[in-house]
């Protein structure tokens, strides 16, 4: 087995290229994140909901609370990983994206990871602080250029880097605006990783990692990741089933009860799909039977459910999960959910990846 090589970005470099996709709301916070960043991979927080168990929430202060939850889940992440990489993910689709933003460079993250939407302002959010990396996640060589049209007019700018997360296997919300797009094969890492590999060196000409996520799982499929000219890969379900995984018990104990027929793809209130788990709460809504906990915070620029109601409070319903509620959460997961079957500590994770070579 080949050596993994490391992985730069920006001015930050990771021993492995092992991303360790971030997870809201709070599947991903600083236990799991140090833990992938102190094992020499990229660890990510999930920004989103971070104010939504806080002993400060009191209903009223859901975004002053975020910033404050944020900059601790950096400063406990970073105890646990001195000198290691640390990301934290931020979803365009917040209506707190520009806070949850400076927050996360104020408190001394590495780099920014972004998507569930386009980060067309990124980097006006994050003009403060130039070491930081900015790094979107896109699903096709469209949005890719999109954004490396309006940053480099706008910002004299350019992303350090770009996840490919493919539709059709990666977890929680989906880069598709349409449902047909999620088992559409032109959105396949195959297609996509190579055409933006090519459009990066030819038409942009510059040396920017591309990271490919949405189905890794073991060595072969980083191995096949590279092999279309990916620089590393992000995985996010394997990582959710960790004993170093933020939820709870009963969140991970549902992961190891999933099968492949329990994956289903549902429209979220964000406007976009979104792969989950069908439990008792998902089949009641694919039936067209909607229920919602009330609006938390707004925490949603668009949210379906405040204009329509003919979804629900996803934060709501994103905390049962997190909590490990099997009737009423919403239990975001990639297809490579049905392969946990048990706890895997990030260490073992790591030593498997790497054959040994650690
Ligand atoms: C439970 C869960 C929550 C997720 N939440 C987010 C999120 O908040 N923001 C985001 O950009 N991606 C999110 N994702 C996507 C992951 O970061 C990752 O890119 C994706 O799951 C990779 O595919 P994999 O799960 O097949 O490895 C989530 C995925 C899961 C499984």
């Amino acid at each position: 087995m080949n050596r993994l090589p490391e992985l730069k970005i920006g001015k930050h470099v990771s021993r492995y290229p092992i991303i360790q996709g971030g997870m809201g709301v709070k599947i991903s916070g600083p236990k799991l994140a140090g833990a992938v960043a102190s094992n020499g991979g990229i660890g990510t927080i999930a920004s989103v909901g971070l104010a939504c168990d806080h002993p400060q929430f009191n209903g009223k202060n859901y975004f002053d609370i975020n910033e404050i939850a944020l900059a601790d889940a950096v400063r406990i992440a970073r105890e646990k990983a001195p000198g290691g990489v640390l990301a934290v993910n931020c979803m365009v689709a917040l209506t707190d994206y520009d806070r949850q933003v400076r927050s996360a460079c104020e408190a001394g993250v590495d780099m920014i990871v972004s998507g569930a939407g386009l980060p067309m302002k990124l980097p006006e959010y994050a003009k403060d602080y130039p070491d930081v990396a900015l790094v979107p996640i896109v699903s096709s060589v469209k949005a890719a250029d999109l954004i490396m049209r309006k940053w480099g007019k706008l910002y004299g700018r350019i992303p350090d880097a770009i996840v490919v997360e493919t539709p059709l296997y990666a977890g929680g919300h989906l880069g598709a605006t349409k449902m047909e797009h999620v088992s559409d094969q032109a959105f396949s890492l195959e297609s996509v990783v190579p055409d933006l590999v090519k459009y990066l060196s030819d038409t942009v000409k510059a040396d920017v990692p591309v990271i490919a996520a949405g189905g890794i799982w073991d060595r072969s499929d980083i191995d096949r990741a590279f092999s279309l000219g990916a620089r590393g890969v992000q995985i996010g379900t394997r990582f959710a089933c960790t004993e170093e995984g933020d939820s709870s018990m009963r969140f991970k104990q549902a992961y190891l009860d999933a099968t492949d027929d329990d994956v289903v793809v549902i429209m979220s209130p964000v406007g976009i799909p979104g792969r989950a788990l069908r439990n008792p709460f998902v089949a009641k809504y694919i039936e067209g039977y909607v229920e919602s906990k009330p609006c938390l915070a707004a925490c949603l620029s668009h949210c379906t459910y405040l204009r329509e109601r003919t979804t629900f409070c996803i934060a709501g319903a994103l905390v049962d999960a997190y909590t490990g509620d099997w009737d009423t959460g919403l239990f975001f997961c990639g297809t490579n959910v049905s392969k946990c079957t048990k706890i895997e500590r990030v260490s073992d994770i790591f030593e498997e990846l790497l054959g040994g070579l650690a």
